[in-house]
């Protein structure tokens, strides 16, 4: 506080003292309900009701001229819930009065004015004159006319709160205050779109109802306006129909606030007069790490207990002034809007250069904003950041094409992302002093890099820490303490890599297409095989290590030693002519994540269609799950499976340019390999195949136990079809068994997937597939007990433990095992649109969002399939081939930005 403050706090009583003797000719007592022009309020005429001159009929809510804090500087004419004192609503927030400033009623409106009579906020123009002001019980402050019909109403123009019996309408949005006693604008803002509910900082999305496991889409209608009461928040569409909603625990009384942090909260009191909430808010996003500045300027986030830490990424170091942000290591200035306009390097646009983020960091706009273009070259997409001044770094991913510009007033947050071929590059500013030596601009020569910035880099990181240190004494010396952010937040210096090409990562980002590719595949491009190169690479394929729907796998290695495959040999009828086989491989050969399985070639020759992968050693997950022989899969192991075939799923639906649903989710599709690899197979086969095949090829395949009833009733199949296969694997990993019992003893050859096989497995016996459905079949247990009906009885019971594998022998989190069960009953919903989607999956089961309450009533269906099983499905293949239009257009189906 400075000092001159302090003193203005010390000498106001007797001042005020003395201009309320001389005033007091017009203060008033606190009205109830309504007052009349002409009427005029200061803070000092209501000194003892806090400000307060106008009270509800019952109480509930207050009119005040308020000064928020006590801080004597800013005053706000405001509408406040009075038993807990929040303000809810404040008329001036852009334009606060002094102490003395005016409130004034007359029959032309309100106007907020300060001591010399400025006009600093007033009501719009009215269409008729003002009979009264009236606050509601509700909290609505009203101009009415001489016939009590409503000229202007506070509910019209929210702040940053919203009330029940508010309507917050499409296009309109809550924004923040910056600061608990400073009610002006903020950059945080709570919007309601025709197709969502979002929370946006500076334009960028980071938060979206309909990403959030909370919400519930009812219809997919346009969104008119949203709002809260006494049993959640609710978005409707124009006729009423329900869009989103979000139940929750019956309130009387809940307020939506935006806050001045970035978070959105609903609070709930147990009555209207209540001053304490109750608790158990509902707040957005939920992990500190999704909010845009929890490490501003580029602080990498990690949560950490209940907060969350910041740190530093490679080639950054810890700035000393802001807690949790990061400057370049290199001496070089983060790029600004403003610096840029100045043009205060002479050298231009030579000036400018980008520092690489290690692979895997993510910016919290890249999750939800849609890319500034596609089909760029890293190159071009450096250039559209090069060229604008408010860009201030960008994300290209080398797979999709896809381009990002960042943009904005600051940096915000990094976090862990989920793609590795998502690179970011952070644009700085050469130091003038600096140009000569250390210039890691467009021209400079990449090898440089690595010599010149460690010694610059540790120089720097010493100077900063030395007067980091020197900072930190003086600080604790005069006593004061620097208020942070957050009291679980730390900052820790990034420590230093070299930027050598070894680590990943290099510090310019100049060397497009080159270098880091190691392996035979071009760029964006798997290797095309002959027919020829394929037989020699399988030894004339000698090893078979399984066979599926779509065709037989061998084991392979490619040659020159660059690793082992698994050739999947497409049954040749049925699939596409060349032209569009190729064309589907361009697509699926370019999605490359951590989770899936990655295509490293293909061959089209004549008829013939093979597919080139990497090979995992493990093989699929229903060996290690289902099989008797081998060690059991620990629980921490199946969290892990769960988490990353979550994340490859959610990556195939939202991550690539084109969505891609799976069609065929089932632990034989889940490969692992040594290290705790988790990977996807088989995705985007069913494009491969023409239409009918495919949609014969999905039902027939022997995985009913996995397939989404509205793949039985016909309806389309969107991405939440996969959710609901996943659903199942998730119950099957909890419980070690099969869904379903003897049923898939009956359908063999539909438990092989690619790269089956053990690693070292001489041994591996060529009718591998047959040896498994005996041990399935033998495992089968009870028979007819239909797993997920259990499930769901004993999740009704809370009796989450019995579900879990009795071979664990009670080596299991039981917190883990109830969440996993209900984000797993909840991906079971008969409607898909109840489902959450996988990328909410994955956050429920990392365990960074909650789980929601599994829907009984959306589950009843598992009943009748567990009384009438196995399901009876005749008719339905004929019903999927004469749908097959339908699949295709949902396989085609191009994914919206998000
Ligand atoms: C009132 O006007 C005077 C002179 O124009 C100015 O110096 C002073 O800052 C104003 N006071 C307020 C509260 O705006
Ligand atoms: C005040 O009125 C509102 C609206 O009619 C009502 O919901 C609330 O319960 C009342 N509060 C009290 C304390 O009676
Ligand atoms: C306006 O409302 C007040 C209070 O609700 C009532 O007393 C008054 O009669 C109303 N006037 C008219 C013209 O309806
Ligand atoms: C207040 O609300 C009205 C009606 O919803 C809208 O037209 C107007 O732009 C709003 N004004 C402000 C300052 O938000
Ligand atoms: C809350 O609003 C929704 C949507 O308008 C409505 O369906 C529901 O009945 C309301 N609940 C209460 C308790 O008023
Ligand atoms: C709230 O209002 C109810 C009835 O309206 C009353 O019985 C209760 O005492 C009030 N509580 C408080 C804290 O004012
Ligand atoms: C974390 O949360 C728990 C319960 O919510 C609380 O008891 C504990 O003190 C918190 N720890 C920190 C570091 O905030
Ligand atoms: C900066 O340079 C650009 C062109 O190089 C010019 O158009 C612009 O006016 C300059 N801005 C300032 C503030 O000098
Ligand atoms: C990038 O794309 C541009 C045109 O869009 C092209 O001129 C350039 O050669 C491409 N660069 C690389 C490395 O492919």
């Amino acid at each position: 506080m400075p000092p001159s403050r302090s003193l203005a706090c010390l000498l106001l009583p007797p001042l005020l003292l003395l201009l309320e003797s001389v005033r007091d000719a017009d203060a008033g007592p606190l009205a109830v309900e309504i007052v009349r022009p002409s009427f005029t309020a200061t803070s000092y005429d209501y000194v003892d009701t806090g400000g307060a001159f106008l009270v509800s009929r019952n109480g509930s809510f207050r009119a005040a001229v308020f000064n928020p804090g006590k801080q004597q500087a800013s005053f706000y004419l405001a509408v406040l819930h009075a038993p807990s004192g929040t303000p809810v609503w404040s008329a001036n927030r852009d334009a606060p009065t002094s102490s003395t400033g005016k409130v004034q009623l007359s029959v032309g409106g309100i106007t907020v004015s300060d001591a010399n009579g400025t006009v600093l906020w007033s009501t719009p123009p009215l269409r008729s004159p003002v009979a009264a002001l009236r606050l509601q019980d509700t909290g609505d402050l009203q101009l009415l006319d001489a016939g009590n019909a409503t000229l202007w109403r506070s509910f019209d123009n929210a702040t940053d709160t919203l009330l029940p019996g508010q309507q917050l309408l499409a296009g309109a949005y809550l924004s923040s205050a910056k600061g608990a006693t400073d009610f002006s604008q903020g950059d945080y803002r709570f919007g309601v779109i025709t197709a969502d509910v979002l929370l946006t900082w500076q334009g960028s999305t980071y938060w979206r109802l309909s990403n959030d496991a909370r919400g519930f889409k009812d219809t997919n209608a346009a969104v008119a306006s949203m709002s809260v009461n006494a049993s959640g928040l609710f978005a409707v569409a124009a006729d009423g129909a329900m869009v989103f909603r979000v139940g929750l625990a019956p309130a009387e009384f809940r307020m939506l606030k935006l806050g001045s942090d970035g978070r959105l909260r609903i609070i709930s009191y147990a009555l209207v007069n209540s001053s304490a909430p109750v608790g158990g808010d509902f707040i957005a996003p939920a992990g500190d790490c999704d909010l845009p500045l929890q490490c501003p300027s580029l602080g990498y986030c990690s949560p950490a207990g209940n907060g969350s830490t910041c740190t530093c990424p490679p080639l950054f170091a810890a700035s000393v002034t802001v807690a949790g942000s990061c400057t370049p290591g290199d001496g070089s200035t983060l790029a600004s809007p403003a610096a840029c306009q100045n043009n205060d390097s002479s050298s231009g646009g030579a000036s400018v250069s980008y520092i690489a983020l290690k692979p895997l960091t993510s910016y919290f706009a890249t999750k939800f904003d849609a890319p500034t273009n596609t089909g760029v070259n890293k190159t071009a997409c450096r250039a559209l950041c090069t060229a604008s001044c408010a860009c201030l770094g960008f994300f290209h991913d080398s797979v999709s094409l896809s381009c990002r510009l960042i943009g904005g007033k600051q940096l915000g947050s990094l976090y862990k992302g989920a793609s590795d071929t998502n690179l970011g590059y952070i644009k700085t500013f050469n130091s003038a002093t600096k140009a000569g030596s250390n210039q890691i601009g467009s021209s400079s020569a990449n090898h440089t890099v690595p010599i010149v910035l460690p010694s610059v880099a540790a120089f720097l990181l010493l100077a900063v820490l030395g007067w980091y240190i020197w900072w930190r004494n003086k600080m604790s010396k005069n006593g004061r303490k620097k208020k942070g952010k957050s009291s679980t937040m730390k900052v820790y210096l990034g420590r230093q890599k070299s930027p050598s090409r070894d680590t990943g990562y290099n510090a310019d980002a100049d060397d497009d297409g080159g270098g880091d590719d190691d392996d035979i595949v071009i760029p964006g491009m798997p290797a095309r095989f002959s027919y020829q190169e394929i037989t020699t690479m399988t030894s004339n394929f000698a090893t078979k290590v399984g066979s599926g729907g779509f065709g037989t796998v061998y084991k392979g290695e490619l040659p020159g030693g660059e690793g082992l495959i698994a050739v999947k040999k497409l049954e040749a009828a049925g699939v596409q002519a060349k032209r569009e086989f190729c064309t589907e491989i361009t697509i699926i050969g370019n999605i490359r994540h951590v989770n899936l399985v990655r295509l490293r070639g293909f061959c089209a020759e004549g008829s013939r269609r093979l597919l080139v992968y990497e090979y995992m050693n493990r093989g699929s997950l229903d060996r290690s799950l289902f099989g008797r022989t081998g060690p059991v899969l620990e629980w921490g192991e199946r969290m892990e499976v769960a988490i990353g075939a979550a994340r490859g799923l959610a990556y195939l639906h939202t991550g690539c340019e084109q969505k891609i649903v799976h069609c065929d989710v089932k632990p034989e599709n889940i490969l692992l390999a040594n290290g705790g690899q988790v990977k996807i197979s088989d995705f985007g086969l069913a494009k491969l195949m023409s239409r009918e095949q495919s949609a014969l090829f999905t039902t027939m395949r022997g995985t009913r136990g996995y397939l989404a009833p509205e793949w039985i009733s016909n309806a389309a199949i969107s991405d939440r079809a996969d959710v609901y296969s996943f659903g199942m694997v998730l119950l099957e990993l909890i419980h070690g068994r099969k869904n379903r019992g003897e049923q898939e003893a009956a359908a063999p050859a539909n438990n092989v997937a690619v790269a089956a096989g053990s690693g070292e497995h001489s041994d591996l016996p060529s009718g591998w597939s047959s040896a498994m459905t005996s041990t399935a079949s033998g495992t089968s247990g009870g028979g007819d007990e239909y797993f997920p009906m259990l499930a769901l009885e004993l999740h009704e019971q809370r009796r989450y433990l019995d579900l879990v594998d009795a071979r664990l022998e009670g080596r299991v989190d039981e917190a883990e095992a109830a969440r996993t069960v209900r984000v797993a009953l909840c991906c079971l919903h008969e409607d898909p649109a109840l489902r959450p989607s996988m990328a909410t999956v994955v956050r429920i089961l990392e365990g960074s969002v909650p789980p929601p309450e599994p829907r009984v009533e959306a589950l009843g269906f598992l009943r009748l399939y567990g009384r009438s099983y196995p399901l009876p499905v005749p008719g339905s293949l004929t019903a999927m081939a004469g749908g097959g239009s339908h699949l295709d257009e949902s396989l085609k189906d191009t994914s919206a930005p998000r």
